[in-house]
């Protein structure tokens, strides 16, 4: 079974009698955007993880309060804040994974393509000083429209000559979290031991939950029972930003995704074997360029990107729909890149 940071015992023995770093080794971790929504939450989650031994929390405001903060908590990393693009390459030097959150989240009546405008550019920045200041590191890539953003920040890498496609990833977790969830809990089964892959993108039917593959198996789930547990996942994003009604989007739960998937990151890094998250990361298992998908983690990032296995019609049928969207979204990405 894959290892999942979530339902490891040792994580939550760990957690009751303190960390201790014994063998881990030297790690360390950049936020960017630490200041923000999913940033504060996410660099706590961060500072709780024994795997960490460096935690670099770096915003353009905010962040010497967040670090400072952070910092007190008696655990194994030292914490670092950063402020300002003229500490942004402090901030990165060094790092095995850098995680971004950086940029504006939605409000009601938007779509995620609509932030566009605004968290490219951030993106685009970001990543031209990762390529230079830590062209190694792993990249988590949280904001969004992430089915943009990635290719973005892969041909900002290709321009620079750092690019390495086994080191960039869309953080798709948020989309498993929900799923996971939202089918326990029609299927009346314990949601710790339920695994369901999602593939596809991160945007409305580009996020596709295989349901078909859910485990462990419920017997008591109709078609239609299926059809509103993918429409709800698709729409988990919305379901919370207007909740919030104004006030943002996901940021407690993405911050809980966001670590898992970090600390899937780091277990590979670290040569734990069998270690699979679904992540959009570059792939050749559909026509498209990048594509979301159950992904084995290494000591260099992708290991394996692992194929769909077998859909069931109606996922296949939503497989079909999904394409032209998540390329106009990859290409959209692409050409803002090469366009500057
Ligand atoms: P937020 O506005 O609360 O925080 C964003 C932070 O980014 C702010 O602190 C801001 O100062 C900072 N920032 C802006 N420009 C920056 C720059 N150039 N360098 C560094 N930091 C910069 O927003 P949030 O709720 O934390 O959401 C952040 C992003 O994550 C949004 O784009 C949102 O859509 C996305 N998101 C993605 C997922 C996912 O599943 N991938 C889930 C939830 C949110
Ligand atoms: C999410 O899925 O919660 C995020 O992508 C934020 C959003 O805008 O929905």
């Amino acid at each position: 079974r894959a290892n999942n940071y979530a339902s490891s015992p040792s994580i939550h023995s760990r957690l009751r009698r303190g960390y201790s770093s014994e063998s881990a080794p030297e790690r360390k971790v950049a936020v960017l955007g630490a200041a923000g929504g999913i940033g504060q939450p996410l660099a706590l989650l961060m500072k709780l993880n024994p795997l960490v031994s460096h935690l670099s929390l770096y915003d353009i405001a905010g962040t010497p309060g967040v670090a400072a903060d952070v910092s007190h908590i008696n655990t194994r990393s030292e914490v670092a804040g950063f402020m300002g693009e003229e500490q942004l390459g402090k901030a990165l030097e060094g790092s095995d994974i850098v995680i971004i959150p950086a940029g504006v989240p939605r409000k009601p009546g938007m779509t995620r393509d609509d932030l566009f405008n605004i968290n490219a550019g951030i993106v685009k920045s970001l990543c031209t000083a990762i390529a230079k200041y830590c062209p190694n590191a792993l990249v988590n890539m949280i904001s969004n429209p992430v089915n943009s953003t990635v290719p973005i920040a892969a041909e900002i890498f290709k321009k620079a000559g750092t690019y390495d496609e086994k080191k960039l990833f869309g953080v798709t977790t948020l989309d498993v979290v929900r799923a996971k969830t939202f089918y326990a809990g029609k299927a009346r089964v314990p949601v710790e031991g339920v695994n369901v892959p999602v593939v596809g993108g991160h945007a409305g039917i580009t996020i596709l939950p295989l349901f078909s593959q859910a485990t462990p198996k419920a017997n008591n789930l109709s078609s239609e029972d299926l059809m509103a547990l993918t429409k709800r996942t698709q729409d988990g994003g919305t379901e919370v930003v207007e909740a919030k009604a104004g006030k943002g989007s996901a940021t407690l739960s993405m911050a809980y995704a966001g670590a898992i998937f970090a600390d899937a990151c780091l277990k590979g890094l670290n040569g734990v074997p069998d270690v699979v998250e679904c992540s959009f990361v570059q792939s050749s298992i559909t026509e498209l360029p990048f594509f979301a998908s159950k992904v084995r983690l290494g000591k260099n990032g992708v290991e394996e990107v692992l194929g769909l296995g077998p859909l069931s019609d109606f996922e296949r049928q939503g497989l079909e729909s999904l394409i032209p969207e998540l390329k106009s979204s990859i290409e959209k990405g692409i050409a803002f890149a090469n366009k500057s």
